[in-house]
């Protein structure tokens, strides 16, 4: 009795800890949060000052003893104590969401297909010395094919590529099971640091990771634009580029064209192309044969790229689409199979012995 009250109350959670952004997913309630995953640290004390939308603000602009770091670099817990922070962050916004969520909520978190078992047990530790109670791992493609409501239990092909900030994982799904994946750490980061390379190249010009970032969302493309779409979609051509000159030490602004952010980030591009074209030439037949008439599915902040699912068709002649709301669509999925974990609780990476949902 005492249980099927405490069953009543106890919410799980799902969260997915991005290179480049988190999301929490409260069971029954839905989303909750989108936040950078930053953390600002104080180096002189070792304390955490801010986590998330706070510290991201404080990025290149904080004095030397305070530093904003991205623990999570290219989807890998490479700073135990940060992301234990953050996880503790997040359960307790999940908590202020909802008053009755268990003292210690079992959580389903979004790992990288090819991280190490020792990788593993990291996010795995993290979560409970955070204030989990049992928690279950779920292959970042797989949820998001989920998110994408992509039949993933079916014996059909599902090809699916999520460019996040650090890593493009592209995945084939067949079965409730991942046939076949590849990464590279190529994806939203790297094409940040072409541009800020660009600009010191060719304009002698020292910019941020964030200047670089809005220019990116501003005017980037991997494929030229068409000049009626760019009005109805009211995009500039050019953006004006600020830092500081390396010779004279000087502010100084830029303006910089699409095409030339558009060529300063081909050679990352063209990586990415080619990920998938291998991926494409390893998957077996009989799925390849239902993956060109299914397309393939982009997922990720990086698929927002302007031109890119035009140029990835093109260069594959597989139709290429852009899920809905590709951001999200990794925690939407990790939710959907904490809403249904009777009939999805196969997808799960397997870790721990599944005690069944209420
Ligand atoms: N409109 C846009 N055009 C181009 N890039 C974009 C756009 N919006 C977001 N991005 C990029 O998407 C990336 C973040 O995507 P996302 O939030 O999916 O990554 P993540 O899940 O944190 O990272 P990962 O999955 O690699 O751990 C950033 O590099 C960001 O610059
Ligand atoms: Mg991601």
């Amino acid at each position: 009795m005492l249980s099927r009250i405490f069953s009543k109350v106890s919410q799980d959670i799902a969260v997915d800890l991005g290179t480049a952004n988190s999301r929490v997913y409260v069971r029954g309630r839905g989303i909750i949060t989108q936040e950078p995953s930053v953390v600002a640290v104080n180096k002189k004390t070792g304390h955490i000052l801010a986590i998330g939308n706070e510290a991201k603000k404080m990025i290149g602009r904080t004095p030397g003893h305070i530093v904003a770091t991205r623990p999570l670099r290219a989807g890998v817990v490479s700073d135990f104590e940060a992301t234990e922070q953050m996880l503790r962050y997040f359960i307790a916004k999940a908590r202020k969401s909802n008053f009755f969520l268990n003292p210690r909520p079992r959580i389903i978190i979004d790992i990288p297909c090819w991280i190490t078992e020792v990788e593993k047990k990291a996010v795995i530790d993290a979560a409970k010395s955070a204030g989990a109670g049992q928690v279950f791992l779920i292959e970042e493609p797989m949820a998001a094919a989920i998110g994408a409501r992509l039949a993933v239990q079916d014996a059909g092909g599902n090809f699916i590529v999520d460019i996040g900030g650090g890593t493009t994982d592209i995945a084939v799904i067949s079965l409730g099971g991942i046939v076949l994946e590849r990464g590279i750490k190529v994806a939203g980061d790297k094409l940040n640091q072409d541009i800020v390379q660009f600009a010191q190249d060719e304009y002698k010009l020292l910019i941020g990771e964030r200047t670089a970032e809005e220019i990116k969302i501003g005017i980037g493309s991997a494929f030229p634009q068409k000049e009626n779409r760019r009005k109805k979609d009211n995009n500039q051509k050019e953006m004006p580029m600020r830092g500081r000159n390396l010779v004279t030490g000087l502010p100084e602004e830029i303006l910089v064209s699409e095409e030339e952010i558009r060529r300063a980030m081909e050679r990352s591009i063209r990586q990415i192309i080619s990920e998938i074209k291998t991926t494409i030439e390893a998957t077996p037949p009989e799925l390849l044969a239902d993956i060109m008439h299914s397309g393939i599915y982009l997922a990720g902040g990086g698929a927002l790229l302007r031109g890119l699912s035009t140029l990835i068709q093109k260069e594959t002649k597989i139709p290429t689409k852009i899920i809905e709301d590709p951001m999200t669509a990794v925690v939407r999925g990790a939710g959907m199979v904490l809403e249904n974990l009777d009939k999805l609780n196969d997808v799960l990476v397997e870790t721990e012995e599944l005690e069944p949902l209420h």
